[in-house]
C-alpha cells in the first residue's frame, strides 16, 4: 500500500469515529473517574484509547498529546498539570479536532482556567502546522507542477520559521493508541520527532497496541486492519527498540495488558504503556564520582553501555552521575560524591566507553587517613553495637 493510501484509510475511519461512536476501535480503559466528571459526554463516548498515559503526569508540566482525537487525554491532563501547566493536542483528522476544539472552552469554563489547545498536523512531522500551511495555500493555490514545488518549499520554510512544535519545548509527550497507525516507513521519523520536541530531561509516556509476533505482509496490506490498530503494530520488543534507536534512555514498561485485546491469525495484540527519557547526550567529564548498583540483579547494563555489578563502586562521568540521581534510576543506585568536589571548570574528559571501578581512595583522596569516633546515634546506649 502507498503511504497516502494508509493515511487516508486511517483518516477516513477516524473522521467517522469523530461523528459517532465506532465500537471496535481500540480497547476499553479505566480512567481515573475524578477527572472524567468535568469532561463533556461527546468526548468521553468517542474514546479510542488503549491505555492511560495521563496517570504518569505531574503538576506544572507542558504536555504534548500525539493523535489527541476528541481530546479526552488532553482534558484529563489539563486537570493533572493544573493552571501552571499546559497541554497541546495534535491530530491530523479535521473532524476529531472539531470536536476537541469545540469542547476545550467548555472544560476551561468548568475548570476556571484554559490550558489546552489543539493543532492540526501529522505526528511524524511535528514541525509542520497544517492550519498555517492551508492559510498560505489559500493565498497561493497549487495549480501547476511549479506550484507544487513552491508549496513543498513553503512547507519547509514553515517548518523552519514557524514550527508547530519547536525543538525542546515539551516536558512530556504522551499518546494513546496512535503510533501504530503511522506507516512503518515513517516510524523512525516519528520516534525522532518525539525526541526532538522533548526538552533534555523530558520523557515520553506512550500507550499503544503491540503484537507478540511480527505482523505478516498480508495483514499489513489490509486497509481495514490499518485503521483498526492491527496492521501497523510493532512487536513488544520492536516498540522498545524504536525508543532506543531514537536516542532515549531509561526505557521501561509501565503496564502490559495480560489478556490480548485481539488475536488475529494466531498473533496476539495487546496494549503496552512505555516510559522513555531524553537527555543522555552531552560530554563526559571526570569529577571522581562513583555509583553503586544496589541489586537485585547480579549486574545491569545501562543505555550508554555501562555494565554495573551489584555492590561495586563504579566510576562514572558527571553526566551519568546526574542521570542516576533522577528517575528511573534513583532507587537502584547509591551515589558517592568525592570528599573534595572537582569544580566543573577543572574537570577533565572522562572515557565513558569502558566500565571502570572507583577505588575508595580516589573518592576520599590518596592521603586520607582520618580516624573518628562512631558517628551519630547508631552506637549510643541501647542502640546497635
Ligand atoms: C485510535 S484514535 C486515538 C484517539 C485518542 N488518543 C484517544 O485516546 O481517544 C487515533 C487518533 O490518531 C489520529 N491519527 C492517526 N494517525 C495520525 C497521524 N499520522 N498524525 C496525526 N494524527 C493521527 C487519528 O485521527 C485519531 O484521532
Amino acid at each position: 500500500m502507498a503511504l497516502l493510501e494508509v493515511e487516508n484509510a486511517v483518516r477516513e475511519r477516524y473522521s467517522q469515529g469523530a461523528q459517532e461512536r465506532v465500537a471496535d476501535l481500540c480497547c476499553p480503559v479505566d480512567y481515573d473517574p475524578r477527572y472524567l466528571k468535568l469532561i463533556p459526554e461527546e468526548v468521553l463516548e468517542r474514546d479510542y484509547g488503549c491505555g492511560d498515559p495521563s496517570r504518569y503526569l505531574r503538576e506544572g508540566e507542558t504536555v504534548l498529546d500525539l493523535g489527541s482525537g476528541t481530546g479526552k487525554i488532553c482534558f484529563i491532563a489539563a486537570q493533572v498539570v493544573g493552571a501552571a501547566g499546559r497541554v497541546i493536542g495534535v491530530d491530523m483528522t479535521g473532524e476529531m479536532l472539531e470536536v476537541a476544539r469545540r469542547n476545550a472552552p467548555v472544560l476551561a469554563e468548568r475548570l476556571g482556567y484554559a490550558n489546552v489547545e489543539f493543532r492540526r498536523g501529522r505526528i511524524q512531522d511535528l514541525a509542520l502546522d497544517f492550519d498555517l500551511l492551508d492559510e498560505e495555500l489559500a493565498r497561493q493555490p497549487v495549480t501547476s507542477a511549479e506550484g507544487l514545488l513552491r508549496a513543498a518549499s513553503l512547507a519547509d520554510e514553515l517548518r523552519r520559521t514557524r514550527p508547530m512544535i519547536p525543538d525542546g519545548s515539551v516536558d512530556v509527550v504522551v499518546s494513546n493508541c496512535v503510533l501504530n497507525l503511522v506507516d512503518g516507513r515513517e516510524k523512525e521519523r516519528l520516534f525522532q520527532e518525539i525526541h526532538r520536541v522533548l526538552r533534555s530531561g523530558g520523557r515520553a509516556v506512550i500507550s499503544d497496541i503491540v503484537s507478540d509476533e511480527s505482523v505478516p505482509l498480508a495483514l499489513q496490506q489490509d486497509p481495514g486492519l490499518w485503521s483498526g490498530c492491527i496492521s501497523g503494530a510493532l512487536t513488544e520488543s520492536g516498540f522498545l527498540a524504536a525508543f532506543e534507536a531514537a536516542g532515549f534512555y531509561g526505557i521501561r514498561i509501565l503496564e502490559r495488558q495480560q489478556e490480548p485485546w485481539r488475536t488475529v491469525e494466531g498473533i496476539e495484540f495487546r496494549s503496552l504503556s512505555v516510559e522513555a527519557f531524553k537527555g543522555k547526550e552531552g560530554i563526559c567529564l571526570e569529577r571522581r564520582q562513583a555509583v553503586i548498583y544496589k541489586g537485585p540483579f547480579r549486574e545491569v547494563l545501562d543505555d550508554d553501555g555501562h555494565r554495573m555489578r551489584r555492590g561495586e563502586r563504579h566510576a562514572v562521568c558527571d553526566k551519568t552521575f546526574r542521570l542516576y540521581q533522577k528517575e528511573p534510576y534513583r532507587s537502584s543506585f547509591e551515589l558517592v560524591e568525592p570528599l573534595e568536589e572537582v569544580p566543573l571548570e577543572a574537570a577533565q574528559p572522562f572515557d565513558c566507553s569502558r566500565t571502570a571501578l572507583r577505588h575508595p581512595k580516589e573518592t576520599k583522596g590518596q592521603d586520607y587517613d582520618v580516624t573518628t569516633e562512631a558517628a551519630g546515634s547508631c552506637c549510643a546506649p541501647g542502640n546497635c553495637c
